[in-house]
């Protein structure tokens, strides 16, 4: 018999997409949900999930400051079966919690302020012209997506941490089984799919270790020569930034042009400072819309006492659409500059933002000066399968000059 605990894990992997979300349409648009959710409590038990849902800006926000109570879990705990690569990834800051993770964040949070970022203006504006160039090589439709939008914050990552180029679409692969590996944050996962993980932690471990022997002008190198850090801690971590850094980017990418072409905003962009367009975006249609924490004790979130033990699902999304905290939540105003908590809250907070704010205003002029127009088709465009990011599989463009 299975233990109890697997049981449960099993479980919400196959429930962990909320009953009311489960269409492509609402997975495009969960706004309504979350606004009869929050009308109703803000904070809500979901039986069938077996989860806490919290839905109002305040204790989401709340919920992602208190560290102490409610705690990332360990990857490596969900997946039992499979100990050796995953205890390795797991030893990225982003897996813990109280002193080991602040220990581990104060050394990395410098390597990503903006002043120390100000040298990749150039090559990130080459990624994406080469990268348009590529898409549009066989005709002006092409998928906006999987040719322009994930490879090209892949490649500024990658070359960020220090992976070389021809390895970029080994390190995709790896990415894409590692998210399937997942599936959701706590999910229950059989043994094969840790060993699908093992070429990439034994990948990440030369990596580092060649660039510990022979420096190069990279992210590695340097947190190897400046940091206290186990060459450990700097591969998980540089293997997470990647993940961290794709996936996000190219949701944020891909929802920003989905709404300039929704709002008609295509042709009049150069009135606004894209940045502060972006950070609208980012409130709108937020990359990650949810995040999972678990209690260690009980904890009271607004009316509600959650008990030890249970599994926090706090709607980022959903804060930012609240009306408690914006005007007219569900009205794109370009220039409202928003305080968003799309980058989280609290001790995890992206560590990456600051390259983000850099890269996507850049990618996106790129695109939006090449082209007169730009038309989505919105038959065949085809949103991410899970609650949690908000963003597109498939977004089949066609553009001219
Ligand atoms: C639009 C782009 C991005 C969005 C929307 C985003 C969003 C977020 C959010 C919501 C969190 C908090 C997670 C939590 O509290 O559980 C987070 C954490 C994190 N992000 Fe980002 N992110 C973006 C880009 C990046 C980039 C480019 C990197 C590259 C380094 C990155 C690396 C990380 C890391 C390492 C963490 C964990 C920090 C910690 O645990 O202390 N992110 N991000």
């Amino acid at each position: 018999m299975e233990p109890e605990s697997n049981v449960k894990r099993t479980q919400q992997l196959h429930n962990s997409i909320p009953e009311p979300l489960k269409s492509p349409g609402r997975l495009h648009d969960p706004f309504e949900w979350y606004d009869n959710k929050r009308a109703t409590a803000p904070v809500q038990y979901d039986p069938k999930r077996d989860v806490y849902d919290v839905f109002s800006y305040d204790l989401v926000k709340n919920g992602l400051q208190n560290s102490n109570q409610l705690i990332r879990k360990n990857l490596s705990e969900s997946h039992l079966n499979t100990p050796t690569a995953f205890s390795y990834i797991d030893t990225a800051m982003v897996w813990s919690d109280g002193p080991a993770h602040k220990a581990a964040k104060s050394q990395l949070f410098k390597y990503f302020r903006p002043s120390m970022l100000e040298g990749l203006t150039e090559s990130i504006e080459t990624i994406a012209n080469q990268q348009l160039e590529t898409a549009t090589n066989n005709g002006p439709t092409f998928e906006f997506v999987e040719e322009f939008a994930v490879p090209v914050p892949l490649r500024v990552i990658m070359d960020v941490v220090g992976v070389p180029q021809e390895d970029h679409h080994q390190l995709l692969e790896w990415l894409e089984t590692f998210r399937e590996v997942m599936y959701s944050e706590y999910s229950a996962v059989g043994p094969a799919d840790g060993a699908a993980m093992e070429d990439a932690v034994a990948y990440m471990r030369q990596l580092v270790a060649d660039r510990s022997q022979e420096p190069k002008n990279d992210l590695i190198s340097q947190l190897a020569a400046e940091t206290e850090l186990s060459y450990e801690e700097i591969g998980s971590n540089c293997f997470d930034f990647i993940l961290a850094g794709q996936g996000t980017m190219s949701e944020l990418l891909s929802n920003a042009l989905y709404i300039f072409w929704n709002e008609n905003l295509l042709g009049e962009l150069d009135e606004y400072d894209l940045s502060v367009v972006l950070e609208e975006v980012l409130r709108y249609r937020s990359s990650l819309q949810s995040r999972a924490r678990e209690t260690v004790e009980s904890v009271r979130l607004g009316e509600t006492e959650i008990p030890s033990g249970e599994t926090v699902i706090l709607w980022i999304g959903a804060a930012n659409r609240d009306p408690a905290q914006f005007d007219r939540p569900h009205e794109f105003i370009p220039d409202r500059n928003p305080d968003h908590l799309a980058f989280g809250n609290g001790p995890h907070a992206c560590i990456g933002a600051p390259l983000a704010r850099l890269e996507a205003p850049i990618i996106l002029q790129t695109v939006i000066d090449q082209f007169d127009t730009i038309t989505i088709d919105t038959e065949t465009m085809t949103p991410k399968s899970k609650a949690s990011k908000l963003g597109f599989e498939h977004l089949p463009v066609t553009v001219s000059a």
